[in-house]
């Protein structure tokens, strides 16, 4: 429904700018180096695609799916891996590919479960944070933009599976027919 659509918070220029900036930041860190992307589904899948064009560096891929619930609602303190890797990251240099940030705990638990399989290194590219929500902190080495605390769809986010394909980032409108039954909330 098109009245769920706001207002564009991050234009697709701006994005595929920095998008460009991130890849020139990670070719450079990375380089010499075999570098293993690893995806989180779904909402990576489009940043994912586009940064890894912009990379001058060979780099592999792997993809897992975590879910994070608790309590009824999203990110409530227990993430799930719902797919695994593929491949063995021991000795590997990793860097997470990731859509957003939110509460932090998706990417705590990912990094921890991580550590423990002794990659190379291990390192985060995130294209949004909402500093306002973190609730448990993680660094971020490759940060596309810090952003309110506003439901935004686009550019692989979705509302209830839809608008993943917007080429923007999109403020949902805040209606009660927009209220979400699946994270029994507006924010994402
Ligand atoms: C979103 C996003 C992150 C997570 C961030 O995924 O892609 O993985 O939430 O939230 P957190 O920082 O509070 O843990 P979501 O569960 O919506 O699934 P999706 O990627 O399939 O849209």
């Amino acid at each position: 429904m098109d009245n769920e659509i706001g207002d564009v918070m991050i234009a697709e220029e701006d994005i595929q700018a920095k998008v460009k900036q991130l890849a020139s930041a990670i070719s450079n860190d990375y380089q010499g180096k075999e570098l293993m992307l690893v995806g989180i589904l779904k909402g990576a899948f489009i940043f994912l695609s586009d940064l890894c064009r912009e990379l001058s560096i060979p780099v592999k891929f792997d993809f897992i799916v975590a879910s994070s619930y608790g309590s009824g609602k999203k990110s409530g303190g227990v993430v799930r891996i719902l797919k695994d890797l593929d491949v063995d990251i021991k000795g590997k240099d990793v860097l997470i590919v990731e859509d957003i940030v939110d509460s932090g705990l998706t990417l705590n638990y990912i990094c921890k479960n991580f550590q423990a399989r002794q990659p190379a290194s291990i390192e985060i590219c995130a294209l949004l944070r909402k500093p306002d929500d973190v609730r448990s902190p993680i660094e971020i080495k490759y940060l596309g933009f810090d952003i309110p605390s506003e439901f935004v769809v686009g550019y692989g986010l979705d509302y209830a599976e839809k608008y993943r394909n917007r080429k923007d980032i999109t403020v949902l409108n805040k209606t009660p027919g927009n209220y979400s039954e699946k994270t029994q909330t507006f924010r994402r």
